[in-house]
């Protein structure tokens, strides 16, 4: 059966680094089609929307979406994420982000120590802080309120919570939930409350709920005291940056928005943004975007192939051919190139 992948490469350095990840995949031989979705702020410029009106039904139509980034500084950012990335995801309903966050070999790290580094985050990735609740009042004058109202659903934290212990039992055994349950008193404690009922019918899995700003400092202070990190939209999106420095820089991480159990494609799309400060000057990191790739092949049941991709991407960074955020002085496309070599 061939898979067919919709491309989202979108705006800034995302083409660049989609590019290679297709590159990688295709030396793996695997039957696989690829079709471009030329969504994004270009497409807004024209049409005044970043995706048609049936986006939804035609991402449907696919087995999985690979996409860049979407973000340019010509229109504001809430306008391009909540007229692409983040409808898609919702209403699609990729409730899962997982995003593995592991130090390889070669790439150097930020902290002095290079403490070895291999956590998994699973980011709820719906609802919470990023339910899109909310609204203006008041709108020009001195006293205009902004509301942004979090939602939290028993549904929604048990399904991404459950999930993370699932993913945990695979690993080192160990969940660790985020939240803010001193400050917050309705969301994070209900988020709590579900956790501790997830844990009672776990006893394979340990756990523990740790504040989110203790949290943020022991990942930096003892990150392999983490394995599974279970988080709020929110409290996902900030932490998983950290954890991309740890693995040495926002260039190498990888995220998979995904409904486990549900046939819906998954997207599949690195942790960094557009990055329009180094976007056209061939120098993106595109690991971040290969290793979603290596995410993508999992989710579609292409484990050896997964699994081969992988060690190519551990095999070049070991070899040295990285770009120059993570120590190297190969361009996007060398790096891609190595890969796709070794694959
Ligand atoms: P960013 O991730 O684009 O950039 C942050 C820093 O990381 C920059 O210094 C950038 O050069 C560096 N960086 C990012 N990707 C890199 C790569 N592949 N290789 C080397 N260095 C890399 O975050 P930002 O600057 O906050 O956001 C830029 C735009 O991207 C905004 O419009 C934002 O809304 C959007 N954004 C989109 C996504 C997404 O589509 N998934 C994610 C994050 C941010
Ligand atoms: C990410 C991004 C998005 C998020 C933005 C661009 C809406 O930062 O995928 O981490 O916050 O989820
Ligand atoms: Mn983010």
């Amino acid at each position: 059966m061939t898979h067919r992948i919709a491309v989202i490469a979108g705006d800034g350095a995302g083409p660049e680094v989609v590019a290679e990840a297709r590159k990688a995949v295709d030396a793996l031989g695997l039957a696989l089609e690829w079709h471009d979705l030329p969504w994004g702020t270009a497409h807004y410029q024209e049409t005044g929307a970043m995706m048609p009106p049936d986006a939804l039904d035609v991402v449907r139509g696919y087995d999985a979406v690979v996409l860049g980034a979407v973000g340019d500084p010509s229109v504001p950012d809430h306008v391009t994420l909540w007229g692409l990335l983040l409808p898609l995801r919702q209403r699609l309903d990729l409730w899962a982000n997982v995003r593995p966050a592991r130090l390889l070999d070669g790439v150097p790290s930020p902290l002095a120590a290079r403490p070895e580094v291999d956590m998994l985050f699973v980011r709820e990735n719906t609802e919470g802080e990023y339910s899109g609740v909310g609204g203006r009042a008041h709108a020009g004058l001195p006293l205009e309120v902004g509301l942004e109202t979090s939602v939290f659903t028993r549904a929604g934290i048990r399904r991404v919570v459950e999930y993370a212990f699932t993913l945990a039992a695979k690993r080192r055994g160990l969940v660790t939930s985020a939240t803010k349950s001193n400050a917050s008193r309705y969301g994070y404690v209900l988020w709590d409350e579900v956790v501790d009922e997830v844990a009672a019918v776990h006893p394979d899995v340990r756990s523990e709920r740790v504040l989110v700003d203790a949290l943020a400092a022991r990942m930096v202070r003892s990150p392999m005291s983490l394995d599974v990190v279970v988080a709020s939209n929110l409290f996902g999106d900030v932490l998983t940056d950290i954890a991309a420095e740890l693995q040495g820089g926002m260039g190498m991480a990888a995220s998979a928005s995904v409904a486990p159990g549900a046939d819906t494609p998954g997207i599949f799309e690195p942790v960094h943004g557009s990055a329009p400060d180094i976007a056209g000057k061939g120098i993106a990191n595109p690991f971040g975007a290969i290793w979603s790739a290596v995410l993508m092949l999992e989710h579609l049941g292409e484990q050896d192939a997964a699994d081969r991709l992988m060690r190519a991407v551990e095999a070049v960074c070991r070899e040295g051919i990285r770009t120059r955020d993570v120590g190297g002085s190969a361009t996007t496309s060398e790096v891609g190139d190595a890969v796709a070599a070794r694959v």
